[in-house]
């Protein structure tokens, strides 16, 4: 008898578990009651954590689905209606996890076309996602894209809680957020032989990249038409190298505080590294878990962040923190992307050398990627973010047209184009 109402209890949880998982049903926009009108912050949010069983899901699976709350889609241009999507993806350190993604549907989607737009938010701070920061202040490229009738995914690549790190699982979760998007299929409008691409600048060029690299293995079902990176950080360690006592020295903590998030003994051999005393003292540094990195880049601007470490930069060459870097950050050698891949890249970038994203060019073009890399002469990092935007718009615009209208081979041009 116990044992046939355990088989009973067993059989109901898994029919309510098959139909809490089931195809979604996308939320009517006209409906006010599944548009409230308030956001929560990601960390007040019920939305933003996963159901149980969760981890029971295929990755990519829709796990919520919500109207995005508020104006969303009014502070957006040329949105027609705005998604949340929490869906089920895979952490750093390769376990189930899960995220949020923004999917925004255009005024007039030409439903051949989604782009998955892998913003660089760079911060610790789960409260600053591009998922609720979009409310006040949305990038230019997202109503230029929906302009040209291009589905736009953005996913929170960085995780709710759970992704965390860098590299691969801001990787895992693009590759995740477009199956989710993809699964909606003909409930938001996108035809059955859509084409979808990826565009990343800076920190969002780590999201794009490793998707790149580990979408044969991950997600082998998958076929992108191109992805267009650019001002692409190949190495994080130089990156901090570089910006340190620049005004962009608050990378070290964005950047190191993200690397360790789901660490929690590299975290704390990172924390406890840190001076308890001084005007450069732990306090300070971590003030970082709570800034966007505009913020970070301000607070932190000019000072030599090693300062804050007892043991200076060599902090970074323990062990326990340069195997962290070195297995999960350095992009080009987890896998070899199976699309075009657009580059572009300031030859002044004072952040992420070019020297250094050459090198991965390189790399893959050994391996018979088809690259299309852009040496921008003029502009820096941030210069190139806006000056390379119109070129990955048009390039992205070509790889949407059809394959056979993209260049093969390895192409390397000087260009010069400033605003
Ligand atoms: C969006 O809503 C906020 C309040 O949540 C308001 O301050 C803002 O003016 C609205 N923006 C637009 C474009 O409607
Ligand atoms: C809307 O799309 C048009 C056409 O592509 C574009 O020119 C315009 O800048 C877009 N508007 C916004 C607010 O992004
Ligand atoms: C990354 O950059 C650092 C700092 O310049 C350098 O020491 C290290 O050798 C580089 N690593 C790789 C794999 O290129
Ligand atoms: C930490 O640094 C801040 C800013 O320099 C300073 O105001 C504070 O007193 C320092 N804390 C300690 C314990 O020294």
């Amino acid at each position: 008898m116990a044992t046939f109402s355990r088989l009973v209890i067993t059989f109901i949880s898994l029919l309510a578990f098959a139909l809490a998982f089931s195809i979604p049903h996308v939320p009517d926009k006209n409906n006010p009651s599944n548009n409230p009108s308030v956001h929560l912050l990601p960390t007040k949010d019920p939305f933003y954590t996963a159901p149980p069983g969760y981890e029971a899901t295929s990755p990519g699976t829709i796990l919520r689905l919500r109207v995005a709350p508020g104006n969303l889609s009014t502070v957006v241009g040329n949105c027609s209606v705005a998604y949340h999507i929490l869906y089920r993806t895979t952490s750093t350190r390769y376990r189930p996890s899960y995220a949020v993604t923004t999917l925004y549907v255009p005024k007039t989607p030409s439903g051949k076309a989604l782009l998955s737009y892998q913003y660089p938010y760079n911060t610790p701070d789960v409260d600053r996602s591009p998922s609720y920061d979009f409310y006040v202040a949305p990038p230019a490229d997202l109503g230029e894209a929906l302009g040209l009738g291009w589905l736009v995914n953005v996913p929170d690549h960085q995780g709710p809680v759970g992704v965390g790190g860098m590299g691969v699982g801001q990787g895992l979760a693009t590759l995740d957020s477009v199956r989710a998007t993809l699964s909606m299929g003909t409930h938001i409008g996108l035809h059955d032989d859509a084409r979808y691409a990826m565009w990343g600048y800076s920190g969002g060029s780590i999201a794009s990249e490793w998707a790149a690299e580990l979408q044969a293995q991950y997600a082998p079902e998958l076929h992108f038409s191109g992805m267009a990176i650019g001002g692409t950080p190949t190495n994080i360690s130089s990156v901090w190298v570089e910006t340190n006592g620049t005004p962009y020295a608050g990378m070290v903590p964005l950047g190191s505080t993200v690397v360790t998030k789901v660490y929690p003994e590299a975290y704390a051999y990172l924390v406890d590294h840190l001076k308890v005393a001084g005007p450069h003292n732990r306090t300070e540094f971590l003030r970082v878990l709570h800034m966007s990195a505009p913020e970070a880049f301000a607070f932190f601007a000019g000072q030599d962040m090693w300062d804050y470490f007892v043991d200076g930069r060599a902090v970074f060459e323990a062990p326990i923190l340069r195997h962290l870097v070195d297995g999960t950050f350095y992009m080009g050698y987890h896998g070899v992307p199976q699309m075009p891949v657009f580059m572009y890249h300031a030859i002044h970038d004072e952040v992420a050398l070019i020297g250094l994203a050459e090198q991965l060019r390189e790399r893959f073009c050994r391996v018979h990627v088809d690259i299309l890399f852009e040496r921008n002469t003029v502009g820096d990092h941030i210069g190139e973010l806006t000056n390379g935007a119109g070129r990955a718009l048009a390039w992205l615009g070509t790889v949407f047209q059809g394959k056979e209208y993209v260049d093969s081979g390895c192409i390397v041009r000087e260009v010069t184009v400033g605003f």
